[in-house]
């Protein structure tokens, strides 16, 4: 039975959990799976009490006692520094090696787009490398708090740190059916890392001859995900430029609240959780909306296999959706747990679908 450790975390984070593991419950039951879940108390209230973030034993034991993480959101007004967030994000996906932080970006609804002009399907999938680039914390700051104050933060970027995510992202396509790999970068600009990166990818882009594939800079790739985003599928690129352009894709299929993603180190371990923040201007209003953490368990159950159960969960997050059943950011008037329990009762096929079927 796989052990998942729930990190609910900050702000936002804390209500959008609880009804992820509600729906991953009820899915469970239904399709007669097990899961384990232990709640782990990390984030900013332990830290502002303890003034610990994470210890090596806790790091030791997320990573031998358990299958996966399903994580809420890291951030807290009251601790500006943000070095919690460092320690345990950044911490567990560094520790755990966890380097493709894959972030699918699809629209469910045209109306969810606020492009008007977009009627087309959009499959948005980007790979983002997740253990490296200017994340790692490498630099200094030289003259502190002196007119002539230097502060340097190290872009490393490495062959085999490349490679990977370079091949993961070929390596989804071709499995998926997808037609195209886009290389996102700063070649232009940044001679250096852009070099390496445009090498690799055409090493291991020889290898998939089938896929069609592109670079583009990562300003021009800003501005053709508004001109036409459904040109494009998936996206491969540095750790910084990822994070960037997750949020824009993020928004051009419906918004933050909608947007799930894996951290991954493929055979070995997974961590799941929103692409969206702890929220602080929404936190403790009810508001915040949890399909994001609810597609996590999607990508969470397929990534235990169980495919049938995934699109279950899908498919009730695409029927939430249709039928208004959502929070304010979507347009609907669902607290949500509301929402968490409507959804709930859809997969354990309580409310039955359009066809008058309980699935
Ligand atoms: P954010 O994602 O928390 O919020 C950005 C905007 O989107 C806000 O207006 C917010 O209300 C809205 N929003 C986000 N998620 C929503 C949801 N589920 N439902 C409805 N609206 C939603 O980004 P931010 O404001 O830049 O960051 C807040 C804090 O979160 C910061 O401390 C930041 O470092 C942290 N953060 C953490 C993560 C993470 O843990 N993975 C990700 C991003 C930001
Ligand atoms: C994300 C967040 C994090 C990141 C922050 C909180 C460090 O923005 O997961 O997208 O930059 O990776
Ligand atoms: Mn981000």
């Amino acid at each position: 039975m796989p052990r998942i450790a729930l990190i609910p975390g900050d702000g936002i984070g804390t209500e959008v959990v609880p009804q992820a593991r509600r729906v991953l419950e009820a899915v469970a039951r239904v399709e007669g799976l097990r899961f384990e879940f232990v709640e782990w108390d990390l984030g900013a209230e332990r830290y502002l009490r303890d003034g610990v973030t994470i210890t090596d034993a806790e790091f030791e034991s997320l990573e031998h006692d358990f299958d996966a993480i399903l994580l809420g959101a890291m951030g807290d007004p009251r601790v500006p520094g943000n070095e919690h967030a460092r320690d345990i994000l950044l911490g567990l996906r560094f520790r755990l090696d966890l380097y493709v932080n894959f972030r699918p970006c699809v629209l469910l609804a045209p109306d969810l787009c606020p492009l008007k002009r977009v009627k087309v399907p959009v499959r948005l999938e980007i790979f983002r490398e997740n253990t490296e680039g200017s994340y790692v914390g490498m630099g200094g700051v030289f003259k502190k708090g002196t007119p002539h104050e230097v502060a340097v933060e190290e872009d490393v970027n490495t062959r085999v740190g490349v490679e990977r995510i370079v091949r993961a992202a070929f390596e989804f396509a071709r499995a998926k059916g997808r037609p195209r790999v886009t290389l996102v970068d700063k070649a232009n600009a940044m001679r250096h890392a852009g070099g390496l990166w445009r090498r690799v990818f055409a090493e291991v882009g020889d290898g998939f001859p089938e896929l069609e594939r592109d670079a583009q800079y990562v300003d021009a790739m800003a501005m053709e995900l508004v001109r036409r985003p459904e040109r494009y599928a998936v996206l491969v690129t540095s750790n910084l430029f990822g994070d960037i352009i997750s949020d824009l894709a993020a928004e051009l299929t419906g918004g933050l609240g909608l947007a799930p993603s894996a951290n991954l180190h493929p055979g070995r371990y997974a961590m799941f959780e929103p692409v969206h923040g702890s929220a602080p201007d929404i936190a403790g209003k009810g508001k915040a909306n949890p399909l994001g953490a609810v597609r996590c368990v999607a990508l969470l159950l397929d990534h235990f296999g169980h495919a049938a159960a995934a699109e279950r969960v899908e498919r009730a997050v695409a029927a939430a959706i249709a039928g208004g059943r959502t929070t304010p950011d979507l347009g609907g008037s669902l607290s949500t747990e509301s929402v968490g329990e409507w959804l709930a009762d859809r997969v354990g096929g309580e409310i039955a679908d359009e066809n008058g079927t309980r699935t």
